[in-house]
């Protein structure tokens, strides 16, 4: 990509997608394609298409998802499936039928088996059933990076990507409905704080291991890969670095000054005990996170109270 480049950000209005955004903005990048759900409705080929013919883009970024937690993909798994697969197929084929450059999927670590070797490498995709509650969206990404990979063999064309870890940070989803871990932990216990209530309930046992990275990290791996990479192997985006549910809520709650005691609700799942991606390849082409997961934690929730509180 070059700055004058024309290049497509599905989904700029989200989390990664703005912080994409950010990043090829400060980078002097002029030509970006930026399409509300209101201009262009990605579920409909037929409103896709005609914006696709006027843009022209040269390159396109696919960070246009339904995304949720673990409450969400429980309750909602048909229109997780449906929907992720609408819209990551009709932009992904659009831009090999009008002879896009270069595209970058945004797939998820959860297309991992559940009871996948930790830390989960490249080479470990499909070699078991992903995890229950978040089945139908392991499934929509399954088949947006296969799409990807069989139009890179059969077509010749650079359409790669990545799957990152669990992403937190600026213009993250607070809706306590549909929320990550870490902003449902920032908002109930900012929530707690505010009204002294004497102790915040975590849903699961604290003990699964998680890994954050933060979304300014990511935004800079998604264009390093854009500029330094051509693989048919999808990749890893992460820190390499795991902590408990317990550890983390803990750090979060030192670090917003919440006084109260932090209860586990035992009968609520856990998810899968523990998540990690092995980031050798990323590491072996040169890319390294920069931002620690206390400095982004710190960052997150001065955005929170800047912003939504
Ligand atoms: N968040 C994470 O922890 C995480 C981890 C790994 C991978 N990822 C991947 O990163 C990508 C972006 O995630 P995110 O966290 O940035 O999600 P997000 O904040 O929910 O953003 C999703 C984006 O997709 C757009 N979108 C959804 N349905 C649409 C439709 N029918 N028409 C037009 N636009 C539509 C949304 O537009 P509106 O603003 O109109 O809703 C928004 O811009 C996804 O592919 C996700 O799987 C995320």
């Amino acid at each position: 990509m070059d700055k004058k480049s024309k290049i497509y950000i599905a989904g700029h209005t989200g989390m990664v997608g703005s912080a994409i955004v950010r990043k090829l903005q400060k980078d002097g990048f002029e030509h970006l394609i930026l399409k509300t759900r209101d201009e262009v409705d990605l579920l409909d080929q037929e409103a896709v298409r005609p914006s696709f013919l006027q843009e022209k883009p040269d390159y396109v970024i696919v960070a246009a998802a339904r995304v949720g937690g673990i409450k969400a993909n429980i309750t909602y798994p048909a229109e997780f499936l449906y929907e992720n697969l609408m819209i990551q197929n009709n932009i992904i084929w659009l831009a090999h039928e009008q002879g896009v450059k270069k595209l970058l999927f945004l797939g998820s670590s959860c297309i991992y088996p559940r009871e996948c070797p930790q830390p989960m490498k490249e080479e470990y995709f499909m070699d078991g059933k992903p995890e229950s509650t978040n089945e139908s969206y392991a499934l929509a990404k399954i088949a947006g990076m296969k799409l990807c990979e069989y139009i890179y063999m059969e077509f010749n064309k650079k359409f790669i990507s990545c799957m990152p870890t669990n992403i937190y940070g600026k213009n993250d989803n607070f809706d306590l409905e549909s929320s990550h871990v870490i902003p449902a932990l920032i908002r109930r216990m900012h929530a707690a704080k505010m009204n002294s209530a004497k102790e915040v309930v975590i849903w699961g046992s604290g003990n699964s291991r998680r890994e954050f990275l933060h979304v300014d990290d990511l935004a800079d791996a998604i264009y390093f890969l854009m500029q330094n990479y051509d693989g048919k192997q999808f990749l890893n985006v992460g820190t390499g670095e795991d902590i408990s549910i317990k550890e983390l809520a803990s750090m979060i709650k030192d670090i917003m000054g919440y006084g109260g005691a932090l209860v586990f609700d035992t009968t609520k799942p856990d998810g899968m005990p523990k998540k990690l991606l092995d980031v050798s390849l990323l590491h072996q082409l040169g890319w390294r996170h920069t931002i620690s997961l206390r400095d982004g934690l710190e960052k997150t929730y001065e955005w929170f109270l800047e912003t939504l509180h």
